[in-house]
């Protein structure tokens, strides 16, 4: 019983970080690739990221699966990054805030999902999903002053 739920809060740790993995993979490359966007606030979030990934990487154990999603994550959000870096800033703005609320969607699910007297770590990951929902205000605002000034 006491294994199953070690499992299960694997599975949902391991759906987090490949979540953060991919996220970090997008804002290295757009930092990176130095593509349309306050550089600065693409550098602050991604340090936001890897801290949210630090919170979680020591409580999962590496398994083959895993390690080739987690490359997957990386390869597929560098790819990803790049291919933002050439669209226009607003657009950029724009799908950072949907991934930032899905982001967040995905802690608050994993939420859910720990049980209940694993308070610290509910407690982390509801802090890491306040943090997404931070991450995706930052991007409404940069939207909304991007469409308020005719500069790209
Ligand atoms: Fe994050
Ligand atoms: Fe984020």
């Amino acid at each position: 019983m006491q294994r199953e739920k070690i499992s299960d809060v694997t599975r949902v740790l391991q759906s987090v970080l490949l979540a953060e993995t991919s996220a970090i993979s997008i804002y290295t490359a757009q930092v990176y690739w130095r593509g349309p966007g306050v550089q600065e606030t693409f550098a602050k979030i991604l340090a936001e990221e890897v801290e949210h990934q630090n919170n979680f990487t020591d409580l999962v154990n590496p398994n083959l699966v895993y390690n080739l999603q987690l490359l997957s994550q990386k390869v597929g959000g560098w790819a990803l990054g790049s291919a933002l870096s050439a669209l226009p800033r607003p657009m950029v703005y724009w799908l950072h805030v949907l991934a930032e609320m899905q982001a967040a969607n995905v802690y608050r699910t994993a939420f859910h999902n720990i049980p209940k007297d694993m308070k610290d770590l509910r407690r982390t990951l509801m802090q890491a999903a306040r943090g997404e929902i931070a991450h995706a205000r930052r991007f409404q605002s940069l939207l909304k002053n991007s469409r308020n000034t005719s500069v790209s």
